[in-house]
């Protein structure tokens, strides 16, 4: 791979996402904490979801000092459906070491953090503080791998992305999760409607993995039916086992990971609430 098949595809990937971006409201985001949000809020979760509670976060919460006042169960509260609850009290308590300490801004510092780990790091990092560093999630793992002709991943795929990226790394990290989407979708990609395709070797570099588990009857459909109900008021074991309609071993293990991951608790009457 030569320099100028390097730069002449970076030019092609840059110039399709000028004309091609999706109007995605964290593109304009005003500061690091607003792109906080929408990168917690858009771990395991699709972008057209993400929007509406977006925007309500940073409506309710418009600075990291104020997230850092709240209580949990009102983030919960305004977290509720977009799922993977766990991620509302991590960036809740990432607000909180932020606005006691201030903002890291290196991808390292950053992965400090709660519930930032090296994708989340890499992309704040880029679109926050221009830092030159590429966000790998599996967007960019299966555009790469197509790219290269091989199925990239780990510390090879670092150093391949490394050499691939544009000095422009905010927008090419963007650029590649727009093309990954719009694109060079998992299964049958637009090859032909491809902006870089005159230097990718083919959509055979990457094997799909397989398709996510079924989520009706799953403990994660649980955890999200307890979670809704404790949203509307306190509830004891059995009604949640009434409102759910899973069995009480599972409803009392669901149960019993939410308080261990302290995004619940027993009020004075033994029912179970969402955590302050
Ligand atoms: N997925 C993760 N981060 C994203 C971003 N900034 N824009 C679109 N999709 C994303």
């Amino acid at each position: 791979m030569t320099l100028r098949i390097e730069y002449e595809r970076n030019e092609a990937l840059l110039a399709w996402y000028g004309e091609r971006k999706r109007d995605l409201p964290w593109r304009s985001a005003p500061d690091a904490y607003a792109i906080l949000v929408s990168e917690f809020m858009l771990q395991q979760t699709q972008a057209v979801r993400v929007i509406p509670y977006y925007d309500r976060f940073l409506e309710r919460y418009p600075t990291v000092d104020d997230l850092a006042a709240a209580s949990l169960a009102d983030v919960l509260r305004l977290w509720n459906g977009l799922g993977y609850n766990r991620r509302a009290k991590r960036l809740r308590d990432a607000a909180r070491i932020i606005a006691e300490s201030g903002w890291p801004d290196t991808p390292e510092d950053l992965q400090q953090l709660p519930g930032v780990g090296p994708y989340t790091a890499a992309a704040v990092a880029s679109f926050a503080f221009g830092a030159r560093v590429a966000a790998l999630d599996t967007n960019a793992r299966r555009v790469l791998s197509r790219w290269h002709g091989e199925p990239l991943d780990g510390a090879v795929l670092r150093r391949v992305a490394e050499g691939d990226l544009a000095a422009e790394a905010g927008d090419w990290n963007q650029a590649i999760m727009d093309l990954g989407a719009l694109v060079c979708r998992p299964r049958r990609p637009s090859c032909t409607a491809c902006p870089v395709e005159p230097w990718c070797s083919g959509p055979d570099g990457y094997v799909p993995p397989p398709p996510e588990p079924r989520f009706e009857g799953s403990a994660r459909q649980l955890r999200g039916s307890i979670m809704r109900a404790l949203v509307q008021q306190p509830q004891s074991l059995d009604d949640l086992r009434r409102e759910t309609g899973f069995a009480t071993e599972e409803v009392a293990l669901a149960l019993e990971d939410l308080s261990y991951e302290e995004l619940i608790e027993r009020d004075s009457q033994g029912r179970f609430q969402l955590a302050d």
